[in-house]
């Protein structure tokens, strides 16, 4: 019985893992031409040069996604705000939001004076529960949040039929599933709205940002105005030294908009995106294929549908008599030391968080799955499957490794 590198003994692995966020010779191009350009933001004069970094990610975004419309965002939160003021969601309506997910969900909900509904997850999928959203709607419900979480997408079967029936708007929060498949179609194009993060840890990111796509030019229109402080894009493009953005009045509306800066490394770093996701897909499977030799551990599983999934999380079950009693924190510790790498558990249910202080949020039913979930699981992050195949065998002999001393983690349960 090898000693655990948490206790002391050796370690796995002692070479470093694949660097994120990454840099490319086209994502500094762009920047370095943002910087001389005289043009920072799309909210400023334009320098006569076309359309900003901005407009032209938004039409790149647009298309990769099968859509009529983008409008990039300065983060996730704001795009999830936007896309929910423009559906005209408000003081005294509800969302419904699944119980494992970035507490950025719910909290956009609360910063539009709407109320987040907490519901349930499916076990196997993680992603929210159909029939614990259907449970959860009453009078007040205006949309329903659909988290494609981790590796997987949501029941979109279910949940279109579902808004559909109740005549209320379905979100798809993509922040975690940029390219993801799902009959056909691109996660974010199939509900109402589609919303997405750029974040640092995101597998297209920017540092920080943010987008909104959907199909709609009523709602896209609304959407523009509600991250540029009320303004438009203006049909001619201004020559320089004018700006671009003009006032169009009639909404409720912050500055929510990207920086060039940011805009031109999602221009360049989008070519790279289904390679990336190729890749990651490819690494994945021989994880998969190893954990499943080595037995005692359950992963997630895609809803009917989906036909491509992004992996921006692996979550990995711990189960079988190897775990019996043992939590997820310490074993994340355990594999973290093993291999040099973040491993943590998902997200803590979202009842536990200040959300519901001051009832800011409502919990119609326990999140007892939720709860199992963050109890049972760890997270693998996107990066370590972007190397070669041997970094995988080394992932899945740490697996190994715990399991067969897990005991020596009960103490720490
Ligand atoms: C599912 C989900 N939604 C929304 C967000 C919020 O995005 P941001 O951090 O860019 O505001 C995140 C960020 O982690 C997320 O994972």
């Amino acid at each position: 019985m090898s000693e655990l590198a948490v206790t002391g003994g050796r370690a796995i692995r002692s070479t470093p893992w694949p660097q994120w966020p990454r840099t490319t010779a086209a994502a500094e191009a762009a920047v370095t031409d943002v910087l001389r350009s005289g043009r920072w933001a799309v909210s400023g004069l334009s320098n006569g040069a076309g359309d900003a970094y901005d407009t032209r990610f938004a039409r790149a975004f647009a298309q990769y996604n099968g859509v009529g419309f983008c409008i990039p965002t300065a983060n996730g939160t704001s795009a999830l705000m936007c896309a929910m003021r423009a559906l005209g969601i408000g003081a005294g309506d509800e969302v419904i939001v699944p119980g494992l997910t970035w507490v950025a969900c719910a909290s956009a909900v609360v910063a539009i004076g709407a109320t987040p509904v907490l519901v349930d997850i499916d076990p196997h999928s993680l992603c929210i529960d159909p029939a614990a959203a259907r449970d959860a709607l009453t009078p007040r419900t205006r949309a329903i949040m659909a988290v494609h979480l981790f590796n997987a997408v949501a029941d979109l079967d279910s949940l279109t039929a579902l808004a559909n029936d109740a005549g209320i708007a379905l979100i798809e929060d993509c922040a975690q599933a940029h390219g993801a498949r799902w009959r056909g179609k691109r996660v974010g194009s199939i509900g109402t709205v589609g919303t997405f993060s750029m974040q640092n840890g995101k597998v297209l990111t920017a540092g920080e940002g943010g987008a909104c796509i959907c199909s709609d030019a009523e709602l896209a229109d609304r959407i523009y105005r509600a991250r540029s402080d009320g303004r438009r894009l203006s049909a001619q493009r201004a020559p320089a030294g004018r700006m671009d953005l003009e006032e169009a009045g009639g909404v409720f509306a912050q500055n929510f908009c990207l920086s060039e800066i940011q805009a031109a490394v999602l221009c360049a770093r989008l070519h790279d995106l289904d390679d990336e996701n190729r890749l990651r897909a490819q690494r994945v499977e021989r994880l998969r294929r190893s954990l499943s030799e080595i037995g005692g551990f359950g992963l997630q599983r895609s809803s009917a549908g989906s036909e491509q999934t992004t992996l921006y999380h692996f979550p990995v079950r711990l189960e079988g008599p190897a775990f019996d009693g043992i939590d997820a924190a310490p074993v994340g510790t355990a594999l973290s030391a093993e291999l040099g790498c973040w491993v943590h558990q998902p997200y803590a249910p979202l009842d536990r968080h200040a959300l519901l202080e001051a009832g800011r949020a409502s919990v119609p039913r326990p999140l007892r799955n939720a709860d199992e979930a963050h109890r049972r699981h760890v997270v693998l992050p996107h990066w370590l499957f972007l190397g070669a195949e041997r970094d995988i065998d080394d992932i899945a002999s740490a697996f190994d490794k715990v399991k067969r001393n897990a005991r020596q983690l009960e103490a720490a349960s």
